[in-house]
């Protein structure tokens, strides 16, 4: 059954006025999820801009489908990974493009339903995907992996640093088919400590980051998206942790660059021609308001580049 929930769009009015609207421009959006980015974007591009939205989330792309309606052929829907857009977009009729989001990671419709398995605080299948056609969920992973590989995924993908022992107590209490006994293994094998967030927290990240392979899918697409923008056009990336929003720091660094040799070298040999300006230098985050009325934005961060 899907929650009540409507997912809050994060950084709204920052995110689409930095992305420099204005009447017939187009916007790929990665991350479709309730529409709320999208609908904005209609509204600030009417009466002819269009939007191509992306989700790996059936369900998702469904409620968004409703909500959009009224729009008529100014939004049209991809069910499949902001990874492939790419090849998607162009066949679609956005080839180039004034405006390219990503807002990744999931919306609070996918979190507070506990039939997906994202949240350790109600019980549920150990799933996690996105993408439900997909094989691989978190059940796979915790109950196939060997202990190594699961220790190494949890300290990359969840920056924990007691993944070897969690590890070690997942591996000996496993089968795990829900999320709950899962939550009470791992918590069962870290230290106490005066941490605000529950120490099931880093692991289950990691394990959906990995489900979902969030970060490869983000490294794969932010050239492709440079690569459909038009001069001019603007790329944002909103990010909820330190391990997306490093690659999106560093992509664009790179992208802005006029050489990307390495630094021992005396001399450029690279002629790397920039292909992208950074429009804030440091990410924007929520204000004080928004935090109070909606805590997940508490850790956003979003970055505005422009095609040169
Ligand atoms: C934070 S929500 C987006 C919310 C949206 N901006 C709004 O205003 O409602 C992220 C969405 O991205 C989707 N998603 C995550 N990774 C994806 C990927 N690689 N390709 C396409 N969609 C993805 C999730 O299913 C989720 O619906």
């Amino acid at each position: 059954m899907m929650p009540d929930t409507v997912h809050i769009p994060v950084l709204l009015d920052e995110t689409i006025d930095g992305l420099a609207p204005h009447p017939g421009a187009d916007l790929i959006d990665g991350t479709l999820g309730a529409g709320g980015h999208t609908e904005a974007w209609l509204a600030a591009t009417a009466p002819d801009g269009r939007v191509l939205g992306f989700d790996l989330d059936a369900g998702a792309l469904e409620a968004a489908r409703e909500r959009l309606a009224h729009y008529g052929e100014r939004v049209e829907f991809a069910h499949a990974s902001f990874a492939t857009m790419g090849d998607i977009a162009p066949e679609r009729g956005f080839a180039a493009v004034d405006a390219v989001l990503l807002d990744i990671g999931f919306s609070s419709m996918q979190i507070d339903d506990p039939a997906r398995g994202f949240a350790f605080s109600a019980d549920g299948p150990l799933d996690m995907r996105f993408d439900r056609d997909q094989p691989v969920t978190a059940a796979t992973l915790v109950n196939t992996l060997g202990q190594d590989e699961l220790a190494d995924l949890i300290y990359e993908y969840g920056e924990e640093r007691h993944s070897r022992r969690i590890a070690r107590a997942i591996v000996a209490a496993r089968p795990f088919h829900h999320t709950g006994r899962l939550a009470e293994v791992v918590a069962g094998a870290v230290p106490r400590s005066s941490e605000r967030i529950h120490p099931a927290t880093r692991t289950f990240q990691a394990l959906r980051i990995a489900v979902n392979d969030e970060l490869g899918a983000l490294e794969r697409a932010l050239p492709q998206a440079v690569d459909l923008l038009k001069p001019g056009g603007r790329l944002a990336v909103i990010s909820f942790h330190s391990l997306e929003d490093r690659i999106v720091k560093h992509f664009i660094r790179e992208a802005a660059s006029d050489c990307i040799c390495p630094p021992d070298l005396p001399v450029c040999v690279c002629d790397h021609e920039p292909t992208l300006r950074p429009v804030n230098r440091k990410p924007i985050t929520a204000s004080d308001a928004e935090v109070n009325a909606n805590p997940r934005s508490r850790s956003a961060k979003l970055r505005i580049a422009e095609r040169l």
